[in-house]
């Protein structure tokens, strides 16, 4: 019936519903998109309804949907895409900050095989336009959080975002707070994404609802998806997990062959120590490099460095780091603290790992 269905959630929108649906339905108009408009409202107590019932007399394509229990940003969209006419489905906010002009390619990234599209502020080409400081102190570390379940994706904590229904059709979401994009990433069922730049303005007319509730909130829902990951092994974060499993198992790897090629050295070679140390290490990262290229990172296509050798710069410079880290932690803990050596090597063996992962993930494989 419809190619599309626009999800709008609004909370009090008297000052912008009229303007955003006129505008989604010019982008239909003007592109040949044959698309429906949800509006799913959470009972404003002002004009909102009346509003879109007016609009609906003239656009037959615009339905609405108002909500009298459970009360939220990410429960009114998950019910949206319950209600939507298509099977597929655009979230965008009420308050212009997400541009509708939009629409169209986010429609056409969704037909070209991509089943999540996202809106990105934060990657080249996006931004922020007349935020406050704490708000984007907010949001950083909001995002961050995110990437480290989804490392790829620059924002996956957008409002602004396209999926196919399949995604989320079998998906048991909890949906609660303002990130209903991490909810469907954690728990929809996908492979292929895209982002796409776009420039976020704040609200002109009306206020945001972001409250101190929103962060708590935000931070369960972390921990949620990633229990979730844990017992559903189609997720995408599992795969990210599968990720750091084989990554730590490489590593174990490379103490094997790091130890054997040092007793090699010094007991048939007879290399100085401090000699073989070095090159049984250096060994070491190049069996972990090939192990990680064409095994732990086998999937990853797109990669910012195309070439091996830059991905072994890249490797050998993040390790190095992770070596500096390690020792350094010993000797803070060891002289400073007065722990006991093993517990501090141990210690500063997981920051290391910590660092050579995450660093690894987004450098040395990470994606274009
Ligand atoms: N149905 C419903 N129920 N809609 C709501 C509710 C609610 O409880 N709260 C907000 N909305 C609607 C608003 O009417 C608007 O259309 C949209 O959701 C965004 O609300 P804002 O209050 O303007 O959000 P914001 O600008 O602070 O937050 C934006 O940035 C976040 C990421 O930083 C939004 O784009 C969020 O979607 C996004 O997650
Ligand atoms: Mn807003």
């Amino acid at each position: 019936m419809y190619d599309l269905t626009v999800i709008i959630p609004t909370f009090k929108e008297e000052a912008n519903i009229r303007n955003i649906v006129t505008e989604v339905n010019a982008v239909f108009k003007r592109t040949g998109i044959k698309g429906e408009i949800l509006v799913v409202d959470d009972n404003s107590p002002d004009a909102t309804i009346a509003i879109v019932n007016d609009l609906k007399l003239s656009m037959p394509n615009v339905n609405l949907l108002v909500r009298t229990a459970d009360h939220g940003l990410s429960q009114s969209v998950a019910d949206g895409f319950t209600h939507a006419s298509s099977d597929t489905f655009v979230v965008i906010d009420a308050d212009f900050s997400h541009p509708p002009e939009l629409i169209q390619k986010m429609y056409e990234e969704i037909q070209s095989g991509n089943e999540v599209v996202i809106g990105s502020r934060y990657m080249e080409g996006g931004g922020i336009r007349k935020w406050p400081l704490k708000r984007r102190v907010i949001s950083l570390g909001a995002t961050f959080l995110g990437r480290l379940l989804f490392p790829d994706i620059t924002d996956p904590v957008s409002g602004f975002f396209a999926i196919r229904k399949s995604v989320v059709s079998g998906a048991q979401l909890k949906p609660r707070g303002y990130k209903i994009l991490l909810e469907v990433l954690g728990k929809g069922t996908w492979e292929k994404d895209k982002e796409i730049p776009f420039e976020f303005s704040d609200r002109e007319t009306g206020a945001s609802k972001l409250k101190i509730k929103t962060i708590i909130e935000y931070a369960q829902q972390i921990v949620d998806i990633t229990l979730y990951s844990f017992a559903h092994h189609r997720s995408a974060a599992w795969r990210e997990w599968t990720k750091v499993f084989r990554f730590g198992i490489v590593g174990i790897s490379g103490i094997v062959v790091n130890l054997g090629i040092l007793y090699f050295l010094v007991q048939y070679a007879h290399s100085e120590d401090l000699l073989a140390s070095f090159i049984a290490t250096e060994l070491a990262i190049l069996n972990n490099f090939v192990w990680n290229d064409i095994w732990t990172f086998s999937s990853s296509e797109n990669r910012e460095l195309s070439s091996r050798w830059h991905r072994l710069i890249a490797f050998n410079v993040v390790s190095a780091g992770g070596v500096a880290i390690n020792l350094g932690i010993f000797y803070v803990l060891t002289r400073w603290f007065g722990i006991y050596y093993l517990l501090a090597q141990l210690v500063g063996i997981l920051i290391a790992f910590s660092w050579n992962f995450l660093l690894n993930r987004r450098l040395t494989w990470g994606r274009k």
